[in-house]
């Protein structure tokens, strides 16, 4: 049976953004949609003829189809072999491992992470690289222009493939082998972890609940945490994985995992809740009577990173995203070792991943992740807290404390406006760079903005520069403002405000979050405008 070429047209929206390809399902729904983003991918890639490409996504509604699909065009485009999850699962760090130990060419995952799913929810297309990773920005560049030009699309005319099936099955000249998405993985999570230490730490009565959403992390918790680390049956809640999530909003944050947070907070709270987002990268910490923030759960794993067999020697070097707090630059200091600061998105991890400069890295959006895969992953982050909290025998909250204790608080926080007007959001980014040059030196309500600027990256391994990355305030006594439109939202704009207070070791560490941050928040909006120019008293989410 002959190739088919198919005849295309340009889509003028298959710009990829933060983190891949992110549209409402309807979009991706209409037809040649899929194929056109997929073999604009393969036009600019070069040099993967016979060679494996990985496929698996998060289970969302469209997922089997668009996955049907790629084969196809693989196929059709020269691959030599496609390794794809069984029902055509794998978490997005779970892929970036098949990628990396197969040795595979690159990757496709379909996901919208933690956006919801179905029908009238979202879904995404992202391309990995061979090291496991986000396709770095000159490529995502490169096939963004593929997309304007496309006329044609490579498939065949053959049956879809079983994916229900273990084992190798042929399209044409290309094999397909449907592969289990949780070996490799739960082999890799042993390799780093101590888990004889984390059986007994169950064994002893340890309680703990994990609450996979629905989502991708359910087959990977329940034979991690129950089949192997013996977890009494029960620990992972919502564990099946289903094409809308159970019509749940799989973001593990406090808006979202409510019902997990309520619990911990509760009179009858097991010792440890984590949570995982629609495609197994992100996490959720929350010990009994103690959520961990993101940026603090950064610090405290890279601080306590070597009590766990996979980092015993040490770790070389911590990297966070910009508007990320500076909880973990203490630590970097203190073990006086790199610390990097980059733009939003995983992508920006991977050249300093690969060139050993850093071991672990982390977003203040519940991401968190090291050297062992491309992505973040919040199965890995969970197992990393267990190891610490077997090998300490103390509670989430006293870790927390002790580390608050040596390094001091950085309080933060993220005001989140969803589904703002675009001209609007663009308009007060616009307003807000065009007074930098005034506001850097002056005082906004007492407090003296030492910089302010739109930050820059400046890749110290490839040498590549990304503008634009935020807009940031940084005042005379550490703390910071950042305001920055989100690169994954598919309806209209989401404008996002980081926030972040320092007090010392030994200072207030407990006040409430919000009022410690009000006076920051405050000049939020005196300088921003938010109120006028969105329309919005507040926010539409705070984490
Ligand atoms: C958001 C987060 C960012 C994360 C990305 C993908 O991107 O802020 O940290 O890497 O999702 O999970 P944003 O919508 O802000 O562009
Ligand atoms: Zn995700």
């Amino acid at each position: 049976m002959p190739i088919q070429t198919i005849e295309t047209q340009p889509f003028s929206d298959q710009k990829p953004g933060t983190s891949g390809l992110r549209k409402r399902t309807e979009r991706f729904a209409v037809p040649h949609y899929v194929e056109t983003f997929v073999q604009s991918i393969f036009d600019s890639l070069e040099g993967f003829r016979g060679k494996t490409l990985v496929i698996g996504g998060d289970g969302r509604y469209f997922n089997d189809t668009a996955i049907q699909r790629i084969i196809k065009i693989a196929a059709a485009n020269g691959f030599g072999a496609v390794k794809v999850g069984q029902g055509g699962l794998l978490s997005t760090p779970g892929a970036s491992h098949v990628i990396r130990h197969s040795r595979a060419f690159g990757g496709i995952i379909l996901s919208a992470s933690h956006n919801p799913g179905g029908p009238d929810g979202d879904f995404g297309i992202k391309y990995n690289v061979g090291n496991g990773g986000p396709a770095p920005e000159k490529l995502t560049d490169a096939i963004y222009a593929h997309t304007k030009t496309i006329t044609r699309y490579l498939t065949y005319d053959v049956p879809d493939i079983d994916l229900s099936r273990l084992g190798v099955q042929q399209v044409r000249g290309m094999t397909v082998e449907v592969i289990d998405p949780v070996a490799d993985y739960a082999e890799l999570m042993q390799q780093l972890f101590d888990f004889d230490r984390i059986r007994a730490l169950f064994a002893s009565g340890f309680r703990m609940q994990f609450d996979a959403m629905h989502a991708v992390t359910g087959p990977y918790a329940t034979r991690i945490l129950e089949d192997l680390l013996g977890a009494p049956k029960g620990t992972v809640i919502n564990g099946v994985p289903l094409p809308d999530f159970g019509g749940g909003h799989p973001d593990p944050n406090l808006v979202y995992a409510k019902p997990l947070y309520d619990l911990m907070m509760g009179p009858d709270a097991p010792d440890f809740g984590a949570a995982s987002d629609g495609d197994g990268d992100r996490n959720l910490i929350i010990g009994r009577g103690r959520f961990v923030t993101p940026s603090d759960s950064l610090a405290i794993l890279a601080a306590n990173a070597p009590r766990a067999p996979g980092y015993a020697a040490g770790i070389a070097g911590i990297a966070r995203s910009m508007p990320t707090s500076a909880a973990a630059d203490r630590v970097a200091e203190k073990l006086g070792i790199e610390m990097h600061e980059t733009p939003t998105g995983w992508k920006f991890f991977g050249n300093l991943l690969d060139a050993g400069r850093v071991t672990i890295c982390g977003e203040e959006s519940a991401g968190t992740g090291s050297n062992h895969v491309r992505e973040k992953d919040g199965l890995w982050a969970v197992l990393l807290w267990l190891n610490i909290l077997a090998a300490r025998g103390e509670s989430v909250d006293d870790i927390v404390r002790d580390h608050w204790a040596t390094y001091g608080r950085n309080y933060y926080t993220r005001h989140d406006y969803d589904e703002v007007d675009a001209t609007a959001a663009t308009a007060l980014m616009a307003a807000l760079r065009e007074r930098l040059p005034t506001l850097a030196g002056s005082r906004l309500d007492g407090k003296m903005v030492a910089s302010a600027d739109d930050f820059t990256y400046l890749d110290p391994v490839d040498g590549s520069v990304s503008g634009q990355q935020g807009v940031r305030l940084i005042f005379s006594d550490g703390s910071r403002i950042v305001f920055r439109l989100s690169g994954t939202g598919t309806v209209g704009a989401t404008l996002r405000v980081y926030l972040e207070r320092y007090e010392p070791a030994h200072g207030q560490h407990d006040l409430d979050t919000q009022s410690a941050l009000a006076p920051l928040i405050a000049i939020a909006e005196a300088v921003a405008g938010i109120r006028a120019r969105t329309g919005r008293d507040a926010p539409s989410v705070i984490t």
